[in-house]
């Protein structure tokens, strides 16, 4: 009368016990776990294809930044960190041999000897990191600062740099007068007539009417923070009117239109010299008409801008604080922080995933030794072991390609 045959039972007792109870039998399973695993390895191809694309386009642009960072990155530790990862993937492969062929102390051992050399990468790579934070070779703004920052003294002889600044070409009034309404008018008002609350006059200016046109833009380039005893409104004047992407020769130009409005105000009546009637001011003959006030973005990265070029280059600008220091202190060329920012985020993903490496190897030594792997189930050692293996392959590649391009 039973259609439950007993026999499904016996079939159920017949079952290894890591067999789970949706696969037909033990190969079945592991076919299926090691299909798992090689699609789980595709989406770390891609995770890490991504970052390899990025590093090829970003030095197909600038290569000059790569050759310049590369050389502070130490061949010597990288190259005994590849050695260490080629140990450790013989080891891992020892490992599963072991496990396939039932040796459980060479498993041990091998799984231990693995997990000894992931932990000594991860090691080394924290004497490299902690060298490059100590030297402030990192991805933002502290590139640029500390100790590598020139010393205030030997600025002054530098900066303002009033004879590079005396070398630029006559100021262009009327492209001035474009660049100044899109940077200064919003403080500095559209004849130079200050807004209250937000910027001085300039106009009527002693200060202005006092400084020949290379001071003028020396001024610019340093801005006032609200800490100089000259500050008299408390609010900063940013350097170069808050707008970085401003060069040299930008406010050069400027200046030159400022100059006309000075001579505009001495001129008019106090009547035509604001603009409360709505006369917009013609500069040239030109008539201004006013843009947009929002500030054009800096330019993009243009590779290592030579020490002169680098004043015109203000990072201080995305540093919170205004009284930053000069612009000219940057003794590193520019832009080189690009390659630190690439250099971390691909070994530091790297090294998260040795990390997981070294879980997941403590989990199989922890295994092996409470001997759950033997020829007949060692699914997790090849799974383990397939895992370790692109994590040193991701290596074999990041080595090269970050320590060995000088
Ligand atoms: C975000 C507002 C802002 C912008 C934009 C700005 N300034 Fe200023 N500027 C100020 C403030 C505030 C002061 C006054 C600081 C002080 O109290 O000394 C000032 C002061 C000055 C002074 C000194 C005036 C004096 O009599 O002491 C000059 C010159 C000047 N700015 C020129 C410019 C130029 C040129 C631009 C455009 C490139 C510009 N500013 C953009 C806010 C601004």
């Amino acid at each position: 009368m039973t259609l439950v045959a007993p026999n499904i039972n016996a079939l159920v007792d017949d079952r290894p016990e890591h067999l789970a109870h949706h696969f037909d039998d033990a190969s079945q399973q592991f076919e299926a776990a090691k299909f798992g695993m090689w699609l789980f390895l595709a989406t770390e191809v891609l995770l890490f294809g991504g970052l390899f694309c990025l590093y090829a386009v970003y030095r197909a642009g600038h290569p000059d930044i790569f050759a310049y960072g590369s050389q502070f990155l130490d061949t010597t530790w990288g190259a005994i960190n590849t050695g260490v990862l080629i140990v450790s993937s013989l080891t891992m492969a020892m490992a599963v041999w072991c496990a396939q062929n039932n040796y459980r102390r060479g498993l041990c051992l091998f799984l231990g000897l693995t997990l000894l050399c992931a932990i000594d990468f991860l090691g080394i790579k924290w004497i490299e990191y902690s060298h490059k934070f100590h030297d402030n070779l990192v991805w933002g703004v502290q590139f640029y600062e500390g100790e590598h920052a020139a010393d205030p003294l030997h600025d002054q002889a530098v900066d303002p740099g009033l004879a590079a600044i005396a070398a630029l070409e006559p100021g262009d009034p009327a492209r001035g007068g474009g660049l100044y309404l899109r940077t200064c008018m919003a403080c500095h008002g559209l004849t130079g007539e200050g807004l209250p609350g937000l910027g001085k006059p300039l106009q009527t200016s002693e200060f202005v009417a006092g400084l020949d046109d290379a001071s003028f833009v020396a001024f610019l380039i340093a801005g006032r923070s609200p800490k100089d005893p000259l500050n008299t409104t408390g609010a900063a004047m940013l350097p170069r009117g808050g707008n970085p992407s401003l060069r040299d020769q930008d406010l050069m130009d400027i200046v030159a239109h400022v100059r006309i409005l000075q001579t505009n105000a001495l001129t008019a009546t106090s009547d035509e010299r604001g603009v409360a009637d709505g006369k917009l001011p013609i500069v040239n003959g030109q008539l201004l008409l006013p843009q947009s006030v929002i500030p054009l973005a800096p330019d993009g990265p243009s590779g290592l801008a030579s020490r002169l070029n680098e004043s015109d280059r203000d990072y201080s600008m995305f540093q919170s604080s205004v009284d930053a220091a000069p612009t000219a202190s940057l003794e590193r060329p520019a832009n080189a922080h690009l390659f630190f920012a690439i250099y971390f985020g691909m070994t530091g993903l790297h090294g998260l995933h040795v990390l997981a490496g070294i879980g997941v190897i403590t989990w199989l030594l922890i295994r092996a030794l409470k001997g759950h792997f033997d020829n007949g189930y060692f699914t997790p050692v090849d799974l383990g072991g397939l895992y370790w293996h692109i994590v040193d392959v991701i290596w074999i590649f990041l080595f090269p390609l970050l320590y060995l391009i000088r």
